[in-house]
């Protein structure tokens, strides 16, 4: 009999505290912190950033949708990959000094999947000798009707749109971080001059995705962001603690190992002061994160 109540008493501690997905619900308590410090060392747990959101507006952050039933062009490599070895370590920032754009921030709208894309073929437009341009997220959330605006979108469609319909200057139409109509003429400052990439693709292995950054530089990806996710601060992220929140499209710049551990480096839409200056390590195959990648070259 003690013996099993100790065994209970083990299972129960090992849970975790308790999963809360109810609106009003904070998605982060101070018990999940804990418990989240406590259990393993890879990464660091804070309410730095999150301090004591709900689950209401911890969704909002998260609106991308992630696959579609649709099969997309995944990129052909045809025979390169098998010559293909990639580097322990890359990041696009010491790569590419001047062409990996700041940190934004997306607000309590859901365009991660506009900052991503956006922010992603502005990086490429500079990395291909093209101008050193920010891009629009607002052009995508307003003009890109496949997708919900702030109601969240699919980075596939984002990149397709951006190739047949091209995508405008954040100086002509800045961001709102609310939805509205496509404007006929820029809302800010300028002309309304398009940009445009030339192809889009899905990238769905590590291989093809390490590939695809090292030639022509950053993608948007995509994984399933659980509650934990919301409390990161620093190191190589594991989902410890939480349910599923919702997808989620940031812009993936480079790849490194910790001890055994390799992890993707990842640029957040979420402001400076989540994770380290914004930017986030998660470790490969976890919650999806290298199966679901998109990108397409800039039209210089
Ligand atoms: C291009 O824009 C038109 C007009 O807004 C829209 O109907 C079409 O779906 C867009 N194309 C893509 C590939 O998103």
């Amino acid at each position: 009999m003690k013996a099993i109540l100790f065994v209970a008493l083990i299972l129960y501690v090992n849970a975790g505290p308790s999963i809360n997905l109810a609106d009003h619900a904070e998605v982060v308590p101070q018990e999940a912190i804990d418990y989240i410090n406590s259990v393993q060392n890879s990464w660091v747990a804070s309410k730095q950033w999150v301090g004591s959101m709900t689950m209401k507006n911890a969704r909002v952050f998260a609106s991308s949708i992630f696959k579609l039933d649709t099969d997309y062009p995944e990129k052909n490599w045809g025979s390169l990959l098998d010559y293909f070895t990639a580097p322990s370590s890359f990041d696009s920032r010491t790569q590419w000094p001047n062409c990996i754009h700041p940190i934004r921030d997306q607000g309590q709208c859901g365009s991660c999947w506009a900052f991503a894309a956006s922010e992603a073929l502005s990086d490429r437009l500079c990395i291909a000798k093209g101008p050193n341009v920010v891009l629009s997220p607002q052009w995508l959330v307003n003009c890109e009707t496949n997708n919900k605006g702030c109601g969240g979108g699919n980075s596939y469609l984002a990149w397709n749109y951006m190739m047949v319909n091209g995508t405008v200057l954040d100086s002509c139409v800045p961001y709102t971080a609310e939805d509205g109509n496509c404007p006929t003429s820029c809302t800010g400052t300028g002309t309304l001059t398009k940009y445009y990439a030339t192809s889009a693709n899905i990238f769905t292995n590590p291989t093809s995705i390490q590939a695809e950054i090292l030639t022509n530089g950053p993608v948007e990806a995509n994984f399933m962001v659980y509650q934990d996710f919301y409390s990161y601060i620093s190191g190589v992220y594991v989902h410890t603690w939480g349910g599923e929140v919702r997808a989620h499209s940031v812009k993936m710049i480079g790849w490194g190992i910790s001890g055994l551990q390799k992890y993707w480096i990842c640029a957040n839409s979420w402001g400076t002061s989540f994770g380290m200056q914004g930017y986030f390590q998660i470790a490969f195959s976890q919650c999806g994160i290298d199966t679901y990648c998109v990108a397409g070259n800039p039209k210089v």
